[in-house]
């Protein structure tokens, strides 16, 4: 297909690449802007060269897709070398134009142009750390000729891309353009024909290459920054030898260097997860069973019942969608109160210089605060954020269903209750779904869109198009006790009790955790949704269990097997008050800057309540700690997959990896599993059920996959029976 086309302008020709959606150097591309930009060097009408990009971006990046084609065939990432020494030896000038975002490759072949003008909104950066690999087109080599050590460091370390304003004063940029960009770069590129050769070839410069000397404390800086930002993390300091490449090394041994580290990273444990978690987050989107026809319903208006902590920060995230938004709680003063937590948070923002006043105000001024059910009417998306409570929300819903237009799609925002009881509340059950947001909702990037029974096609597609509107990454499942992340969340939170009674300190699981890469470890994460949460839940399955027993049946395990007993501590912490970081204790203490202190009552109280029950309590080393706590989270992930509660593996992962805290290098749980191989993993689990009882029964499809010698990965591609359509609306 034809990617790359020219428009001549009477002596300037202008070469536009026309990949959608975002104009990737797919190959197709590097097949066709060598020959192009070949011809219109032989050709004598022409002057100069522009190139530009068609539709809403730049280029913005290599193809992502090819390189994970790359990295699992062991085949080499694209080269682009070729390409851009012809742009580069070109003797015309060549001009990049960038708007929208240049990204990755897409930048790497600007910054081989001899001049480069950007759009005043143009972003530009090295995001490749994104995906565990580093620049591999030669980027490391002409981003330090450009910009420098330091900020090269900075670009490709954070991977923040950076504006044009900024780029123009680091000299990645020669001009910034306000106004058409393509007819900026024309006027740019006449200019420069005028001026006559030479035009300046990026590898020729070495005037910000600076001295080993002068470069050594950047250099220790750059290290120290990317361990502490970006810890356990290859990529970054892979990027950082590279870039110490362009400093001693000539050009074209540089980029050979360059190419060396890079192709590493790609076919690396590290890359091959951070690509698998970006093209998993995007494919989320793409339900198996969703008919291409559901379309979304536009949104306009958001009525949120309930002005609780969630009901603010999900009315938070929606007006800063720009969507309209109506709060409201029984009372005036709950209300109030929610308000209030609003307008402090944008005035933090503020403060911080994160927002400025005018924005913070519009936001504001879109949340109105209305009584009782009275935002429901004119809404096109009602959310219920309302206690955790079945028949409190069923009572809400009865009265939402009175009001709401018969369009307006209904969601119950729960982290544990039946969303078909909630549904069946109301006389339209397929206008119902679940929005499972985590806390805090303007912030947090996860949305579980939780598919009841009847949901309508239509009414999960607006879901997904409102979780993207948000910014936020929503991953469908199926509904059932805990859903998916909740439910894999508490094996591996009692795994993690279990091991302090056996002699493990609570500390010594979290270190272990986070030392892993955990974002924070699971005592530390228990501390701060609060010990209640999980009590009351286990109040719940003692007396009322929050499912009736049929629905326990059809889908599959509780939360946790009822013959298994249950961790010794944990309810006599709240039985103490002990609530978390709420009251200050919880498995930790607190003081004001919200870090977790070891504190002695909990070890006594771990202590005596262990050797009450019998439990001999021994040395715990880190490796049984990790094995036992992250296998807990994979044993029921399969199952959670099984009975297809969740429809892919990958499903999973992007909902551990935005949601929990689970690093992205490591590419989410199931991922990581497949790297450690599932056969051994089976393995250990199965000695752990010899060992521990029947918690650790090996889930069956992970018996299945290890004995086929599978992984997650292949499961996922294996063609699936598809669960019964749900019903359209
Ligand atoms: N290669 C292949 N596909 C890409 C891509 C790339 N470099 N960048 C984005 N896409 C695809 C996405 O997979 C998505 O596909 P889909 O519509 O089939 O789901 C589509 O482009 C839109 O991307 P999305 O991220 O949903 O859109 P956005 O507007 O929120 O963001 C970008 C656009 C370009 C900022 C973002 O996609 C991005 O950061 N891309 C990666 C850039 C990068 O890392 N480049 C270096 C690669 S070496």
């Amino acid at each position: 297909m034809n990617q790359v086309f020219v428009t001549p302008t009477d002596g300037i020709a202008v070469v536009q690449i026309d990949n959608p959606p975002v104009n990737a150097l797919s190959r197709d591309v590097r097949e066709q802007l060598p020959v192009v930009v070949a011809q219109l060097a032989d050709d004598k009408a022409v002057d100069a060269i522009v190139i530009v990009g068609a539709g809403r971006t730049f280029v913005a990046g290599a193809d992502i897709k090819e390189l994970e084609e790359a990295a699992w065939s062991g085949g080499e990432p694209p080269d682009l070398h070729d390409l851009l020494r012809l742009v580069e030896e070109c003797p015309k000038p060549i001009v990049m134009a960038m708007h929208g975002t240049a990204l990755g490759g897409g930048l790497e072949l600007a910054m081989a142009g001899h001049y480069r003008v950007a759009a005043a909104g143009a972003r530009m950066g090295q995001p490749e750390v994104n995906l565990g690999i580093i620049p591999g087109a030669e980027g490391t080599q002409r981003l330090t000729r450009l910009v420098g050590v330091e900020k090269a460091i900075e670009l490709c370390v954070s991977g923040k891309p950076i504006g044009a304003d900024e780029a123009k004063q680091a000299g990645l940029i020669d001009q910034v353009i306000d106004g058409d960009p393509t007819l900026g770069a024309v006027s740019f590129a006449r200019e420069a024909v005028r001026r006559g050769a030479p035009h300046p070839r990026t590898r020729d410069r070495a005037d910000k290459l600076g001295t080993a000397e002068s470069n050594a404390p950047i250099f220790a800086r750059g290290l120290e920054m990317a361990r502490t930002t970006r810890r356990h993390q290859t990529a970054p300091l892979a990027a950082i030898e590279a870039i110490e490449a362009a400093t001693t090394l000539p050009f074209d041994e540089g980029c050979r260097r360059e190419r060396a580290i890079s192709a590493a990273c790609v076919r690396s444990d590290q890359g091959r997860a951070m690509v698998h978690a970006f093209l998993a987050e995007r494919n989320a989107a793409k339900v198996p069973d969703l008919p291409k026809d559901a379309r979304p319903a536009e949104l306009k208006e958001v009525a949120i019942i309930g002005a609780g902590t969630m009901g603010v920060g999900i009315a938070m995230a929606c007006a800063n969608a720009g969507l309209r938004v109506t709060l409201s709680d029984v009372g005036p003063e709950a209300v109030d109160r929610g308000l209030a937590t609003i307008r402090r948070s944008y005035e933090s923002s503020v403060t911080r210089g994160r927002l400025s006043t005018e924005a913070a105000g519009d936001r504001l001024g879109r949340i109105q605060p209305r009584a009782g059910f009275d935002g429901c009417e004119p809404a096109d998306l009602v959310i219920e954020a309302v206690f955790e409570n079945l028949a409190l929300k069923q009572q809400v819903f009865a009265e939402i269903d009175r009001r709401a237009r018969p369009d307006c799609v209904l969601a119950t925002n729960t982290s544990t209750l039946d969303i078909d009881r909630i549904a069946a509340a109301t006389g339209r059950p397929a206008s119902v779904v679940g929005l499972h947001f985590f806390s805090p909702a303007n912030v947090m990037r996860l949305i579980e869109i939780i598919r009841g029974d009847r949901t309508g096609t239509g009414v999960l597609a607006t879901a997904l198009a409102f979780a993207k509107r948000l910014g936020k990454v929503g991953v469908v499942v199926r509904n059932g006790p805990g859903f998916a992340g909740n439910r894999m969340m508490f094996p591996y939170m009692y795994e993690a009790q279990f091991l302090a009674e056996e002699g493990a300190t609570p500390e010594q699981v979290d270190r272990v955790l986070t030392d892993w890469g955990m974002a924070m470890g699971i005592f530390a994460v228990d501390d701060m949704g609060g010990l209640d949460v999980a009590w009351r839940i286990r109040q719940e399955k003692r007396g009322r269990t929050p499912f009736p027993p049929e629905v326990e049946r059809k889908r599959g395990t509780t939360p946790f097997p009822a013959n298994e007993r249950e961790p010794l501590v944990a309810d006599k912490l709240v039985e103490m008050g002990r609530l978390g970081q709420k009251t200050g204790k919880g498995w930790f203490r607190y003081g004001d800057d919200r870090r977790p202190i070891p504190d002695p009552e909990v070890l006594n109280l771990i202590e005596s309540a262990a050797s009450s029950a019998g439990i001999r309590r021994r040395q715990i080393g880190d490796e049984e700690i990790l094995e036992r706590t992250i296998y807990a989270l994979i044993n029921e992930g399969a199952r959670v997959l099984e009975e297809g509660v969740a429809s892919r593996a990958a499903d999973i992962d992007v909902i551990y990896l935005t949601g929990y805290g689970f690093p992205a290098f490591r590419g989410g749980p199931m991922f990581y599993a497949d790297t450690i191989g599932l056969a051994a993993i089976h393995d250990r689990i199965a000695a752990f059920h010899r060992e521990l009882g029947p918690r650790w029964k090996p889930a069956p499809l992970l018996a299945r996959l290890a004995r086929e010698g599978s992984t997650f990965r292949q499961f996922d591609a294996e063609p699936k029976r598809t669960a019964a359509p749900a019903s359209r609306s």
